[in-house]
């Protein structure tokens, strides 16, 4: 067995439960599972993961050690770790290293482990194993390449490249179509809503929500937001994007004229300081923020507080008031971390499906190839693979090309 740091090794089977629950609606990582463990593609093979602990994730960790692989697994953000589901997968021989709600310096002890067990291939999602990697070179002996999973890293890995800093190859797994398409929109859109509607118990119909960001993941928040009956307002910095939020039907303005609108902000944007001081200070009695972006930047928490007579933690479980000095009342949501993550259980299990069948092969994908370091696309058969894959376990079928319409689309004479 290897090494753990798990809450309580007897929530196993409550997580297992989960686990199965999860695997329902996640046909095409089924089907990996059963042909990985016929073909053990990973067999030999350390993967380091740093991931949100969930049901979902199990269940792509079921699938890589079916293909032969050892997993050893650390959490991505300390409020979005299931210890059931922890516990779980220690039970089963998987290296985790994840407690729920774990101090700054027990989550890089966290990512420290799993990155002594010796990997060869990475999981990330956030960038931090890479992170980690690139301060301390000596934990980066033996690592051929890795996946990452989040816009947020991808950003980052791409300014490693520019700088010359990136030392390892990494595949870019959010800029795959299903990602795009599939997980920010859908993914984001219905797990972020559900988060402050679970967190607050608000009614959404008839109030304002203001969307900062119009990238994949706001566009699916503003759709749901809309779909629950808001008037949806979006801020943008992307010109083409603010006209695409225009054209779809919501409205556009600066932060500073949406602030005193708003009833519920969300954050979506990668950036931080999106909702700052002088935002705090004409907003409304009783708004809503929340942060639906990676890293918890995005709303600067460190002025809300200090610009707070008092704050009531935990007026409910998610749920931190800021007492302002004119008595206005702001709700912060999960303290401006990862909403749909820390204040729900993340994109469901239907969604997670596709964007862990390309982790798997694009995994598979890297134990044959020999890299350079630099941000690779995953190949495109892959994307494409998934996607056919998920709608045929969705019993859908899909359009082929005639003969004629090949040759159509293929030549330039008419
Ligand atoms: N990222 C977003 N949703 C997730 C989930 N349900 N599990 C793991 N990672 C996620």
């Amino acid at each position: 067995m290897p090494s753990y740091d798990v809450a309580d090794p007897a929530l196993a089977e409550q997580g297992a439960r989960k686990v199965a629950w999860a695997e329902r609606a996640m046909p095409v990582l089924g089907l990996l599972r059963e042909r990985f463990a016929q073909e053990r593609p990973l067999d030999g093979i350390t993967v380091a993961a740093c991931m949100h602990v969930t049901p979902e994730t199990a269940a792509l960790v079921r699938v890589l050690t079916a293909g032969g692989a050892a997993v050893h697994l650390a959490a991505s953000n300390p409020l979005s770790t299931q210890d059931d589901v922890a516990a779980a997968l220690a039970a089963e021989g998987v290296g985790v290293h994840a407690r729920h709600g774990v101090t700054r310096d027990e989550y890089v002890a966290h990512l420290t482990a799993v990155l002594e067990a010796g990997p060869q291939l990475l999981l990330d999602d956030g960038c931090d194993l890479v992170d980690l990697l690139h301060t301390k070179p000596v934990l980066r002996k033996g690592v051929r390449a890795g996946v990452e999973e989040t816009t947020t890293g991808v950003l980052r890995l791409r300014q490693m490249t520019a700088d010359g800093a990136l030392k390892i190859p990494m595949v870019a797994v959010n800029d795959t179509s299903v990602q795009r398409l599939v997980a920010n929109r859908h993914g984001t859109g219905q797990s972020t809503v559900d988060a402050v509607l679970r967190a607050t118990g608000a009614l959404l119909a008839g109030t304002t929500v203001v969307i900062a960001g119009y990238g994949p993941c706001g566009a699916g928040i503003a759709e749901r937001a809309r779909g629950l009956g808001a008037h949806v307002l979006v801020t943008e910095i992307d010109p083409a994007r603010a006209l695409e939020a225009v054209l779809s039907g919501h409205r556009v303005a600066t932060m500073a004229d949406a602030a005193p609108l708003g009833d519920v902000f969300i954050t979506a944007t990668g950036n931080r300081d999106v909702l700052r001081a002088e935002h705090f200070e004409v907003m409304k009695d009783g708004a809503v923020l929340a942060n639906a972006g990676h890293f918890d930047v995005e709303i600067d928490v460190r002025s809300l507080a200090e610009n707070s007579l008092e704050v009531h933690r935990k007026v409910r479980p998610h749920v931190d008031e800021h007492l302002m000095a004119d008595g206005r009342r702001l709700l912060l949501v999960a303290e401006g971390r990862l909403v749909n993550l820390a204040a729900a259980e993340g994109h469901p299990a239907s969604v997670m499906d596709v964007s862990f069948a390309v982790q798997a092969l694009t995994l598979e994908w890297l134990t044959t190839q020999v890299l350079k370091p630099g941000v690779y696309d995953v190949p495109p058969e892959i994307d494409a693979e998934v996607a056919r894959t998920k709608l045929a376990a969705l019993g859908i079928g899909l359009e082929a090309l005639t003969p004629e319409q090949q040759r159509y689309l293929s030549s330039w004479r008419p």
